[in-house]
């Protein structure tokens, strides 16, 4: 089932969310309707609290990003439930990111290169590895979804910070056009 979407000014978006247990009522449902709501928005990546559950959960799938060689190498797909970052590593980078909570919004983040991570997959089994490049940086936003923070928050240029200013308060006021069906925290 696709959910909605909290859209940027949601105080939701804002909270840190809380890890949660295997008795977490309706997971396997909440996971697919999850994976339903991230590929009807084309997303590569979505955190429990954009589908308005302050729970420590995000889902990432980065295998259409590649052609069918790379994607075996290097794609994942992986929901992670109460992750930890155990070590960040690698020259940071300048990437350009997008968030389905904000849409039609770019920008530039630095984040560092290389993660290594712990969580429990969706069977609450403890898994623990590295991801670099693009898996990543789709890894790093999430996380910052869980800990109440937006990639607008992180912007490396301070004047594309002020260029979105307006379209960020239209997103909040739910005046945009919409792809997909979003919650917003002021509707008209
Ligand atoms: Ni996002």
């Amino acid at each position: 089932m696709i959910l909605p979407i909290y859209a940027y000014g949601h105080p939701i978006l804002k909270k840190r969310a809380q890890p949660i247990t295997p008795d977490y009522p309706q997971l396997q449902e909440l996971i697919a309707d999850m994976w339903d709501t991230m590929y009807h928005a084309h997303g590569v990546g979505l955190a429990a609290p954009q589908i308005g559950k302050s729970i420590r959960l995000f889902i990432v799938d980065t295998l259409q990003s590649y052609d069918d060689e790379e994607a075996q190498q290097r794609g994942i797909r992986q929901v992670f439930i109460n992750p930890e970052k155990v070590e960040e590593a690698g020259d940071p980078w300048i990437y350009e990111e997008g968030c389905l909570s904000i849409p039609d919004v770019h920008g530039e983040v630095e984040r560092p290169a290389r993660i290594r991570l712990r969580w429990l997959d969706e069977q609450f089994q403890p898994r623990e590895a590295e991801f670099e490049g693009l898996e990543a940086r789709v890894i790093q936003h999430e996380y910052d979804h869980l800990e109440g923070v937006l990639f607008v928050d992180k912007l490396v240029n301070p004047i594309k910070r002020k260029l979105i200013k307006r379209r960020l308060e239209h997103i909040r006021k739910g005046r945009i056009q919409l792809a997909y069906r979003m919650v917003f925290a002021e509707r008209r």
